[in-house]
């Protein structure tokens, strides 16, 4: 929400699109939005409508310039969380997260003040961000976790060997974000794009040279298996993910109303088994990325 390439007005109708959708959740960060204007355009974005939104947020994390300023201090979390319902003009969220760990905080203290703020009430569930097996286990010790949300798409399968087992075993739902890598996986990217010096996909490697070419291939590949079933790139790949074992749901990005408009197409139909061999085969030709991808 307000990031580049979009606007408050733009922000406003793609959320309140979301209700002739269908959709129901919206997700959102302490951190988004400078100075807290993504919370901010929610609340002003469903007015009296709030009670139909499960209005999810994150604390532990916060910017600075361009720097990412890591703080899940029991302290903290508790002013980020107050701050937040202000921002969103509500008495409570239906599911506040630890963003990130914090390398200085014990997992353990975070989940205890995350406990006290279930206990008040000031959210109605727990979840956890960018977190491993070890930190979930600290974690779920000291605070019951209902949501996890990591990173997750066809080029970065990493959870599917380790937190997502874990979830799936006691019943924890996993809700997936960059599910279309950003723009990579949604098929509108160029081979000779190139990216505003504030748009963050610039400085990643994925992005760019022979890993870029290879991820438009696999797209290419995907358009005409999408083309075939009647859909577009990006119902295909929200499809597919949201078919994975254990995936809850895919927290799609959108900057204009016609972004979410296409990937709420991607819910609703079920790709066929061919279709998931076929695409299978697609990703199998293009491997994992060779490089690390930032969280
Ligand atoms: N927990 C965390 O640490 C964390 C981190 C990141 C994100 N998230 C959550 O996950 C959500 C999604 O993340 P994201 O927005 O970064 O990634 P994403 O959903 O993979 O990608 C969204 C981007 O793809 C492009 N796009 C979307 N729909 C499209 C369409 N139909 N056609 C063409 N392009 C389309 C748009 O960018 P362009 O138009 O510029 O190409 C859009 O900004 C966020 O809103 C946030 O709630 C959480």
């Amino acid at each position: 929400m307000t990031s580049p390439g979009t606007s408050d007005e733009s922000s406003l109708a793609t959320i309140r699109a979301c209700f002739e959708l269908g959709i129901n959740h919206l997700d959102t960060a302490y951190m988004y939005g400078r100075n807290g204007e993504s919370e901010r355009l929610i609340a002003k974005a469903l007015g009296k409508r709030r009670d139909e939104m499960v209005i999810a947020t994150k604390g532990g994390l916060r910017r600075e310039g361009d720097r990412f300023i890591h703080d899940a201090a029991p302290s903290t979390l508790r002013r980020q969380c107050e701050e937040s319902l202000r921002r969103l003009g509500t008495d409570r969220v239906e599911l506040y997260y630890l963003h990130a760990p914090d390398e200085h905080v014990p997992v353990a203290e975070t989940a205890g003040e995350l406990c006290r703020l279930l206990a008040e009430g000031k959210t109605r569930s727990v979840g956890v961000s960018n977190v491993s097996v070890p930190q979930l286990e600290e974690f779920a010790a000291e605070c019951p976790i209902t949501a996890y949300q990591p990173p997750y798409n066809m080029l970065r399968r990493q959870i599917e060997a380790d937190t997502l087992p874990w979830c799936r075993e006691r019943g924890i739902a996993v809700l997936v974000y960059w599910p279309l890598m950003k723009g990579l996986l949604a098929g509108k990217i160029r081979r000779d794009q190139t990216f505003g010096r504030d748009d963050s996909r610039g400085s990643y490697d994925l992005f760019r040279g022979d890993e870029l070419l290879k991820s438009l291939d696999l797209v290419d590949r995907l358009r005409e298996i999408a083309e075939a079933a009647g859909h577009t790139v990006a119902e295909l790949v929200v499809n597919w993910t949201l078919h994975q074992p254990g995936i809850t749901a895919a927290l799609c990005g959108a900057k204009r109303p016609e972004q979410i408009r296409e990937t709420a197409g991607g819910a609703g139909w079920r790709l066929t088994d061919e279709q998931l061999a076929e695409i299978d085969r697609a990703l199998a030709r293009r491997g994992t990325p060779q490089i690390d991808l930032p969280v």
